[in-house]
């Protein structure tokens, strides 16, 4: 009858089907038991991604090594990999390789924040506008896939062309775009293939045809939550950009999104404070509707710097370019987000 030692040095060697991994490095087995009288082994076993396609074949996978060595029936549990062990193998997954595949001399640039509603969509947009007014090949993933605006923000009324398998994203001010926001709308709807949802952000990388970039800029739905950490595991090497409100318990909020970052090991770029002051037209004088201290003092905890400061005021109306949230070059604020920019890039050369 086969030992317990025995089942361990048979699945050791078997890898983890999403972290390519085996089994004795993510310390997988949890449990063994055998059943002599009836030829029986059951295991439990611990695995990045349980219930998945994958899973059922890796499933199948620790049958057959079993039964190779005699066992007669197999019993099979599965187990989440705890927090500890994904996150040291964050990043090695297949996934996270073929995602930035033909991409390599991209930087991935994600825009988070601790909550909603504090400008990042609109730091997004003209981050990349103001990147491809200095010369730069400027991709965005708008990734908030129930919230989505970018297309709103830039005034992109078309939509994006399937060439064969591949999605062509539609650009505007030099800018590359895509959004669930092309793929919701009544009027023109695109059928997206395969599973809707959990697959999107990995269709946005790997279905879209973005060509040669400098720059992908995400825009990250508010928080924490699936999506923020979907990013963190599939672009390991991506950096980040972090905006809040210059309220001091704004600023506390947007640090769990930074330290979520600093735990994956993205690079933190720099802290944006959007609606940091209002500036009257007629005196120049600066009020601090939002208060005061929350960017500087963000920055202070996240060990990184205040990339800019941006006050409160709408871009030009404009009749003929219709672009509600994209700034002007010659605006005020259109100035600071080139300046924020020009900082950036010259941070990731
Ligand atoms: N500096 C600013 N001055 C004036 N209005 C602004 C400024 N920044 C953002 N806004 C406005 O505030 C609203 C929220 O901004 P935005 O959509 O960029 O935030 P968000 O963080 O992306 O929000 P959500 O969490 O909903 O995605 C928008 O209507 C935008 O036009
Ligand atoms: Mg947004």
């Amino acid at each position: 009858m086969i030992t317990k030692e025995q089942v361990v040095d048979l699945l050791h060697p078997l890898q983890d089907p999403h972290l390519h991994r085996t089994l004795e490095e993510t310390d997988g087995i949890e449990e063994i038991k055998i059943k002599e009288e009836k030829n029986h082994v059951s295991v439990k076993i611990a695995i990045a991604q349980p219930n998945t396609a994958e899973q059922m074949q890796f499933q199948q996978e620790i049958v057959n090594v079993l039964k190779g060595a005699g066992v007669a029936t197999v019993g099979l549990r599965f187990n989440q990999l705890s927090d500890e062990i994904l996150q040291q193998y964050a990043g090695a997954s297949e996934e996270s390789e073929s995602l930035l595949e033909g991409n390599t001399g991209t930087t991935f640039i994600g825009i988070a924040s601790g909550k909603g509603g504090v400008g990042k969509s609109t730091v997004t947009v003209n981050l990349a506008t103001s990147l491809a007014r200095l010369g730069k090949k400027v991709g965005i993933i708008d990734a908030d896939i129930y919230g989505f605006s970018v297309p709103d923000m830039m005034g992109i009324e078309e939509r994006p062309v399937v060439r064969g398998e591949q999605i062509i994203p539609v650009e505007r001010f030099g800018v590359k775009v895509i959004s669930m926001g092309f793929f919701v709308e009544d009027n023109s709807p695109i059928i997206w293939r395969g599973p809707m949802l959990g697959k999107m952000l990995t269709s946005f990388f790997k279905e879209v045809e973005w060509g040669d970039l400098d720059y992908l800029l995400i825009d990250l739905p508010p928080g924490t939550g699936d999506v923020a950490l979907d990013l963190h595991s599939m672009l390991p090497s991506c950096k980040e950009v972090i905006v809040t409100t210059p309220h001091p318990t704004a600023a506390f909020v947007a640090a769990r999104a930074g330290q979520m970052a600093i735990k994956t090991e993205h690079e933190i770029l720099g802290v944006i404070e959007n609606m940091a002051y209002f500036q009257s037209a007629l005196t120049g004088q600066k009020e601090f509707v939002f208060g005061q201290g929350g960017g500087p003092k963000l920055a202070e905890q996240l060990q990184t710097e205040v990339l800019g400061q941006l006050p409160l005021q709408q871009p030009y109306e404009e009749e003929d370019i219709f672009a509600p949230g994209v700034y002007q070059a010659d605006h005020p604020t259109g100035k600071i987000f080139l300046s924020i920019a020009n900082k950036m890039i010259k941070k990731m050369s």
